[in-house]
């Protein structure tokens, strides 16, 4: 059974085995989680990054996926780095459908790695413009849906919220899910 927790912080400081960085497609950092991430985690995680834009994703990761670096100097044991969808009402259908897919590939790389506890901030609701409560439903429904189909996910995905704002829409949204 994955118990899902809510906590009001910062989610570079989590004693977790996985962070989640909502990140950007070209993995070399940026604003907002991003940013902490890499200025706490150290050079090494940016030299993993740097070196999957040279082999698996010359590209860029492209938003939806998720894939996994050191945490170098976090207390956590990996990142998953993904890549969440800007927000555009016109578009909301696709778009929320690859915001689900974040999750569900960050869970699902968290489990290939045997991961047993795993952070995830609110992606997609920062400077990707997704509407809070809208970004905790998505999210909240997602990861209770890949527990329950899962069986035997992580122990614990706790979501890191940043601010009391956040932490009340999450809080709101987990009490109507039930
Ligand atoms: N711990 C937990 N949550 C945080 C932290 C932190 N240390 N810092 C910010 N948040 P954002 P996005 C919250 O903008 O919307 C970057 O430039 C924040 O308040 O980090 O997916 C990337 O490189 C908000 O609630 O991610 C991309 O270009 C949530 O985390 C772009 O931003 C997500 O905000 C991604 O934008």
């Amino acid at each position: 059974m994955t118990r899902i927790t809510l906590v009001e912080g910062d989610i570079t400081a989590q004693q977790v085995d996985v962070v989640v960085n909502a990140a950007n497609s070209s993995l070399l950092g940026g604003g907002g989680v991003d940013g902490a991430i890499h200025r706490r985690g150290g050079h090494r995680i940016l030299e993993d990054c740097r070196a999957l834009r040279a082999s698996r994703y010359g590209r860029g990761l492209p938003t939806g996926q998720a894939v996994a670096t050191t945490a170098g100097d976090l207390p956590a044991r990996w990142v998953v780095h993904t890549v969440g969808p800007v927000y555009l009402a016109d578009e909301y259908e696709k778009r929320a459908e690859l915001l689900a897919s974040c999750y569900r590939e960050s869970l699902r790389v968290a489990a290939e790695l045997g991961a047993r506890t795993v952070a995830f901030p609110a992606v997609s609701a920062g400077i990707f413009g997704w509407p809070p409560a809208d970004a905790a439903r998505i999210a909240l429904g997602t990861v209770a849906a890949v527990a329950a189909e899962l069986g035997s996910g992580p122990e614990e995905v706790r979501f890191v919220l940043f601010g009391s704002e956040m932490f009340e829409v999450f809080a709101g949204v987990g009490r109507e899910l039930g």
